[in-house]
């Protein structure tokens, strides 16, 4: 399997921090937010990173994390010309992931477990990891049947989410998910959507969930990249040398 990062957009909801970096260069406690991303993918066992970014951010993520060789992985980088959203992100991986399964992760958002055993788990369709949270409405939201482990429905950003369970920014496909990309239209928005590429998994009852059992958090928004330094500083992570602790894992439905 190989990983994904997507550290694009144009990180509006944090002007004037993004005024002239890019929002995951900013520190979530005492790193740059790009690590914690980097260090989920690598704790799953992933080898293979590319790093997608904007034209004008690119060579900052070089600078910062090179060929990779200090975190024990191989990084390549992709430029996404304009943002037109996560799922279109993803489709410039299509020549880099091959026929290969890609774990895919938002550059802003930090997790607390290790999904070594999901990565390993997986054979073919989707697999998105959820965690209940108390405003749902921010996120992508999946109503679930827990009693069968089905995903009944995935719904972006609902005025009335139907589940607390977020949909994370952390997805595991197989490589049909760049013919699904390439048959999206863009949403109200004017983006290529995650949610839309996840339906259509869902619609093909190929979506398999898991729920997080450590803490989440994105980093978006002002008060989310400060609960998210806050959430790192409490549990000690970051600090030192930047393990976060392997014994936190997610619970798998498959
Ligand atoms: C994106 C996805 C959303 C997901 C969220 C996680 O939203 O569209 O489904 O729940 O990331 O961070 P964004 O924050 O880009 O608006």
């Amino acid at each position: 399997m190989k990983g994904v990062v997507l550290a694009g957009g144009t990180g509006s909801r944090l002007y004037p921090l993004t005024k002239v970096t890019n929002k995951h260069l900013l520190p979530v406690y005492d790193k740059p937010m790009i690590y914690y991303p980097l260090q989920t993918l690598t704790e799953a066992g992933i080898k293979d990173i590319l790093l997608v970014s904007g034209r004008g951010h690119v060579g900052h993520f070089l600078e910062l994390l090179g060929s990779g060789s200090e975190f024990g992985v191989r990084i390549s980088y992709e430029i996404q010309k304009d943002a037109g959203g996560i799922a279109q992100a993803l489709g410039l991986a299509q020549r880099f992931a091959g026929q290969d399964s890609v774990m895919v992760i938002l550059g802003d958002n930090i997790f607390q477990d290790n999904v070594g055993d999901a990565a390993r788990s997986f054979r073919s369709g989707a697999m998105i990891f959820l965690k209940p949270v108390p405003d749902a409405h921010r996120f992508g939201v999946a109503e679930v049947d827990e009693v069968n482990g089905r995903v009944v429905s995935i719904e972006e950003k609902p005025a009335r989410p139907r589940s607390s369970y977020a949909v994370t920014g952390l997805y595991i496909y197989d490589s049909e998910v760049f013919d699904i990309i390439s048959s999206l239209k863009p949403s109200a928005r004017g983006e290529l959507e995650i949610t839309d590429v996840n339906n259509e998994y869902l619609r093909r009852g190929r979506l398999s969930y898991s729920i997080l059992n450590g803490y989440w958090s994105d980093a978006g928004t002002f008060e989310s990249l400060y609960r998210a330094s806050e959430l790192v500083r409490e549990h000690r992570l970051g600090a030192g040398q930047g393990m976060i602790p392997a014994d936190v894992k997610p619970v798998i439905t498959l």
